[in-house]
């Protein structure tokens, strides 16, 4: 396995493996890798023959007062979960190989950004699908991965490889937890020892909703309040948003008769924690 860091290097080594006739897979990352990205990368592994990912920090994608500075970075480690789940390429470029100091071009979708954790990350998801188009253009790959874990994410892009009709099949990934329930995220190294028992609280409360939901409950006004109630126990814990929307438009809706997206995003202390389940009444 090798690492690159510029778009020259992963487009000549890409180009190479497409006329030899390899299937090739692209896993978009930020790196500080755990089992969630390992299980994208060993996904792809399985159903590819040659398997990139991309390791970047994307800066445009994180609002002014959010964690770009201080998020984890560590790329001697990445590269052994990389090696680890059968990755053959990282591509690890700096900002400035990525962006042009006069960007000028983005892309962004409308409606599907505008809700859950885009309400109040207003530029997130055009910062996302900026960077993941680019990615798509610089490796083209035949499929790309995507976790579960970032629901409103992985719609998004489904969305924008549709309207856009980019040459590349998106396949979602299911969340992977801790033993104790807490979805694995880069930002659970911020939690404190306190914290991280805290945090156990999101998977709690959802666990509750999905009882309510197998028990007949349809309200999702009621079901936001079982969440709530749950969260509320918990003292450590601030709701930022708990949302039930249909799982393809990502619309609010009343009653929970066709695929629905449950998610949250909670604040435990300073740090920022999202979870969801997807339910097929
Ligand atoms: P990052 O947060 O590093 O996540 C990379 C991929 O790993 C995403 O598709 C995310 O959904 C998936 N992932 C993270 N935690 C997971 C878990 N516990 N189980 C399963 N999958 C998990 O998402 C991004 O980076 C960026 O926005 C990116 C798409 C790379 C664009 O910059």
């Amino acid at each position: 396995m090798n690492t690159v860091k510029t778009i020259n290097e992963v487009r000549n080594q890409v180009k190479v493996w497409k006329k030899e006739g390899y299937s090739i897979a692209l896993v978009p990352t930020m790196g500080s890798l755990h089992a969630g990205h390992a299980s994208l990368i060993s996904r792809a592994a399985k159903e590819n023959e040659k398997v990139v990912v991309s390791i970047f920090v994307n800066p445009i994608q994180f609002g002014p007062s959010e964690d770009l500075d201080s998020y984890p970075r560590d790329l001697n480690k990445d590269e052994i979960v990389c090696e680890g789940a059968g990755a053959d390429l990282i591509f690890a470029p700096k900002a400035t190989e990525m962006y042009y100091k006069d960007i000028e071009a983005s892309v962004s979708v409308k409606e599907l950004a505008a809700g859950l954790c885009g309400a109040k990350r207003p530029n997130h998801f055009a910062g996302v699908c900026t960077v993941v188009s680019k990615l798509f253009n610089i490796i083209p790959a035949d499929k790309a991965y995507f976790g579960q874990k970032d629901a409103q994410q992985l719609a998004i892009i489904k969305r924008m490889v549709r309207d856009l009709n980019f040459d590349i099949e998106i396949i979602g990934c299911p969340i992977i937890r801790e033993k104790d329930g807490l979805a694995k995220s880069s930002r659970n190294v911020y939690l404190s020892p306190e914290e991280r028992q805290a945090a156990l609280i999101l998977n709690k409360s959802l666990t509750k909703c999905r009882e309510a939901l197998s028990n007949g409950e349809r309200s999702t006004n009621l079901l936001k309040e079982i969440i709530k109630a749950q969260i509320q126990t918990e003292t450590l814990a601030r709701i930022d948003y708990i949302e039930i929307v249909d799982a393809l438009s990502l619309d609010a809706i009343d009653f929970a008769n066709k695929p629905i997206l449950v998610a949250i995003a909670i604040y435990i202390g300073k740090t920022r924690l999202i979870d969801n389940f997807i339910y097929e009444a």
